[in-house]
């Protein structure tokens, strides 16, 4: 015990993970309670990791009573405001990138001895349908035994719940039994409360089992043709998620980078992806492949059919095994295989992959004029994706590049499951099931609505409209158009508003105006994507209305910081900003809402 007390004189006594899921958007709330046991004053932490897609929405210090709030003001005038005060210290920010899917909050303050602070961070997020799943992400790392530890999750789904699962990179035997699980139609409960003697790795050792991550997966049911309609305050939200419908076949293009920075390891989990993806092609399906450093190799001149003997020599052949980077070359190269391509199936959905690890080296090497001639050259008729490998990529450059294509642009960690990135990637973009979709909403009924046309709709993940709706409103009607493989589509909806209201009167489950920060959230979520993009001009619109967003719904986004001050005599303030993974955000955006 005495030993137990010296090793944790920085004592967590309390630390609670709440969440509530409501409709997808979710809100959570960690709280850590922190003693300090030494006999002088102690530095104490709290260092949390959340999703790189969640925006914080509040942190606050409670030290022997006394609040200190942390507050959000706009990006540059709060770093102009506290330079100095940063500058004194490490002026990392107490946010930073840790890993592929999640960012680390930080922060320490130093407590007098038997003081006590209270940490509580709030973050909210919109959950994204990804192979037919939600996945909720809590990190879990206390470091040391917790008396009081805690995850509690509320899901409330109006649509119902298809399915639920939790899943985690600890348990044990001895932790599941401090796991419950209470589901209904609706609604579901997940309550994770181990006792000390749980966490403990073993009787004899004061060692936590806590170290990992905690998974709550599910997905909701699909009624009606037309998407399902929320309504709440004011807001509407509408989801569109159609399934079971025939799958495009597709012409892809597989641009891969064999410059020298991509031998050994890199090629090779290139190599082993491309098998495996190119063995999941339909028959129906055509395809090619280009390799490129300072040359431009085409593996045919036209696109193959996928039959199981192109397959298999594609698979055996030189394609990926032939042996300065010419990024603009090998592209257009890939866009005049698709423009001369003949005897394509007729409503097929054509699509470019570019994989690369570097810059554009050989060539035309302005990423400028690239970008120009690629958008010239696409003209909307095919979908880029650009796959960055590693972090000697310029990031923003292809995710420009891929986000004026109607396509998206994600980042492959250099890790020893490359390969299945490459491939996960490829399993969301091989089932597209819609085209050219345009969800339509009355204007004189409907204000600041978020994007309202797609491109491209993959199976497994979700389409997401939500506005404001007039006082007046009594019912809203909804009409999607779009193409599937065999026919033109429209599906009808209307939905009587007192009635949706209803579904979220007297519930204790929800949080706030949640439709409406879910319709705040996804505006400057696309307004930061749109400003990717854009001109200069449009661009500083763009930001803006994404930085008054951010600001009246209390959002840490790009464009704004928190100020965390401390007590007097420490480091004064210190700015938790959001980190960026090219220089600029990072956005995740939901494949089924890409393109246009
Ligand atoms: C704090 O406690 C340690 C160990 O119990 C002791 O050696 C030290 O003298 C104490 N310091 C003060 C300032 O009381
Ligand atoms: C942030 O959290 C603190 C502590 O719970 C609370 O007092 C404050 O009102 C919150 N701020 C906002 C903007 O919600
Ligand atoms: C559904 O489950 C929740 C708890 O998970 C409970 O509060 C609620 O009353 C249940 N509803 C029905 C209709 O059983």
């Amino acid at each position: 015990k005495t030993q137990n007390l010296l090793r944790h004189a920085i004592e967590i006594y309390s630390l609670r993970v709440n969440c509530r899921v409501t409709s997808r958007f979710a809100h959570t709330v960690i709280t850590s309670k922190i003693i300090n046991r030494a006999n002088e004053s102690r530095e104490a932490t709290f260092e949390v990791e959340l999703p790189k897609t969640a925006f914080i929405t509040n942190f606050s210090m409670s030290i022997d009573g006394k609040l200190y709030p942390g507050i959000i003001k706009e990006k540059a005038s709060a770093q102009k405001e506290y330079d100095t005060a940063v500058s004194q210290g490490q002026s990392a920010g107490l946010v930073k990138i840790t890993g592929r899917k999640l960012e680390q909050f930080h922060v320490s303050v130093s407590i007098a001895a038997a003081s006590k602070v209270t940490f509580e961070l709030v973050y909210e997020e919109l959950l994204k349908r990804q192979l037919g799943l939600f996945e909720l992400l809590i990190k879990v790392r206390p470091q040391q035994l917790v008396k009081h530890f805690q995850i509690d999750v509320h899901i409330f789904e109006p649509q119902g719940i298809r399915f639920l699962e939790t899943d985690s990179t600890f348990m044990t035997n001895e932790l599941n039994e401090a796991l419950t699980k209470v589901q209904n139609e609706t609604k579901a409960h997940i309550l994770f409360k181990p006792t000390v003697d749980q966490q403990k790795v073993n009787p004899e050792l004061d060692e936590t089992l806590l170290n990992g991550d905690f998974l709550v997966r599910y997905d909701v049911k699909q009624v009606a043709a037309a998407g399902d309609i929320q309504i709440f305050n004011g807001y509407f939200v509408h989801y569109f998620a159609p399934q079971e419908m025939p799958v495009f076949p597709k012409n892809v293009i597989f641009v891969i980078d064999r410059s020298g920075s991509m031998a050994g390891r890199k090629i090779e989990q290139t190599r082993e992806a491309l098998l495996k993806i190119l063995q999941d092609l339909r028959p129906e399906d055509h395809f090619s492949c280009i390799t490129f450093n300072n040359k431009v190799v085409e593996w045919k001149s036209a696109l193959l059919q996928a039959t199981a003997e192109n397959v298999a020599s594609a698979v055996s052949d030189a394609c990926f095994l032939i042996a300065g980077t010419d990024i603009n070359h090998a592209l257009l190269t890939a866009v005049s295989v698709l423009d001369k391509a003949e005897r394509l199936p007729e409503r097929s959905v054509s699509m470019i992959i570019l994989l690369t690890d570097g810059q554009p080296t050989s060539g035309e090497s302005k990423v400028e004029v690239i970008q120009e001639n690629i958008e010239k050259a696409v003209n909307g008729k095919y979908a880029l994706f650009c796959l960055g490998f590693g972090f000697d990529v310029s990031y923003n450059f292809l995710e420009k590049m891929a986000l004026s294509n109607g396509g998206i642009a994600r980042r492959i960690y250099e890790n020893a499951d490359a390969a299945l990135q490459l491939q996960g990637f490829y399993q969301e973009v091989a089932t597209p099931i819609l085209m050219k979709i345009e969800m339509q909403y009355p204007d004189n009924a409907v204000e600041g609505l978020t994007k309202n046309n797609f491109k491209l709709f993959f199976e497994g993940s979700e389409i997401i409209v939500s506005g404001k709706i007039s006082n007046e409103l009594d019912l809203l009607p909804v009409e999607i158009k779009a193409q599937s493989h065999t026919s033109d589509l429209t599906l009808k909806e209307e939905a009587n508003v007192k009635e949706k209201e209803q579904v979220f009167q007297s519930r204790s489950y929800i949080f706030g105006n949640f439709i409406e920060r879910l319709w705040a959230y996804l505006t400057i979520q696309q307004l930061l994507e749109k400003s990717i993009s854009a001109q200069e001009e449009q661009q500083k619109a763009l930001e803006a209305r994404a930085l008054e967003l951010s600001l009246q719904y209390g959002f840490v986004t790009p464009l704004t910081s928190m100020v965390v001050t401390k007590p007097t005599g420490q480091q004064q303030a210190e700015l938790a900003n959001k980190p960026t993974e090219a220089g600029k955000w990072v956005l995740n955006s939901p494949l089924g809402m890409c393109g246009c």
